[in-house]
């Protein structure tokens, strides 16, 4: 197994002590697979896990492909069982919510911010990407998480250009340890919003939004954010009216 940043493995001798919930129960592990979507599927239990240290065909939103070298990242993806009732693209901002706590818990000075609908920054950088996919009867959530790639690793990016929590803090960090806790984090998050919705979320949300109060372009269109609506909507003002955005690109302006 690679090795070489000194991150650890996320083979399962080191991730399962770790594991403090139900999610991560069975915790699938490969050393390189397409994607860790892939992995799971309807058959398997809520919380199930597949990780990764290499994946030759990451998945991005949007038809994008998600790039991480070898054994840098959290590549990881989760097997739930929403509620009917429980809008599935509310999850991708639940687990935004889980990233942030996380990388929190790994380096305390971080103010990690969620940017509508599925990005997790550092600084106006991004540093997580999330994606869910709905296949089987199940929503599979998929988390890519910058950790130890160095500033030269990325590829560029238009906007948001991306970070790693090693370019955030100035040093390596424990993949193993990181991936536990933000499963942890994921499985209370989720299971608040299984219980009340994106209301119980809210105020950590307002807290941890990006992009309200700014000036943005919604699908090209100028606009102001409001913040994430408990429906998981973007509100925005465009001309003097609220409106809700269910969908799109949402980017500053250049
Ligand atoms: C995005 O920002 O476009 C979402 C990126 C999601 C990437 C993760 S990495 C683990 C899982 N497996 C994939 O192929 N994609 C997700």
């Amino acid at each position: 197994m690679s090795d070489a940043t000194g991150g650890g493995t996320l083979d399962p001798a080191a991730v399962e002590p770790l594991l403090r919930g139900s999610f991560g129960r069975p915790y699938l592990w490969r050393e390189s697979c397409t994607s860790t979507q892939l992995l799971l599927d309807g058959s398997l239990a809520e919380g199930a896990v597949a990780a990764a240290e290499e994946q030759t065909a990451g998945r991005g939103r949007l038809g994008r492909v998600w790039e991480a070298p070898p054994g840098r990242a959290l590549l990881c993806s989760i097997v739930l069982r929403p509620p009917a009732g429980r809008p599935a693209p509310q999850i991708s901002i639940a687990a935004g919510v889980a990233v942030a706590r996380a990388l929190e818990a790994a380096a305390p000075a971080l103010a990690p911010r969620i940017k509508w609908p599925n990005d997790v920054l550092l600084d106006g950088h991004k540093v997580c990407g999330i994606l869910a996919e709905a296949r089987d009867g199940v929503v599979v959530l998929g988390i890519g998480l910058n950790v130890n790639q160095e500033a030269g690793d990325f590829p560029p990016t238009p906007h948001y250009p991306p970070t790693s929590l090693r370019v955030a803090t100035g040093r390596e960090h424990a993949r193993a340890p990181l991936l536990a806790e933000l499963l942890w984090q994921l499985e209370t998050a989720y299971d608040a919003w299984r219980a009340g919705g994106l209301a119980a979320l809210h105020g950590e949300l307002a807290q941890r939004d990006f992009l309200a109060g700014r000036a943005v372009l919604v699908d090209g269109v100028a606009a102001t954010a409001l913040g994430i609506d408990p429906s998981g909507a973007l509100a925005v003002e465009v001309a003097g009216v609220r409106r809700l955005v269910e969908s799109g690109e949402v980017v500053l302006p250049a």
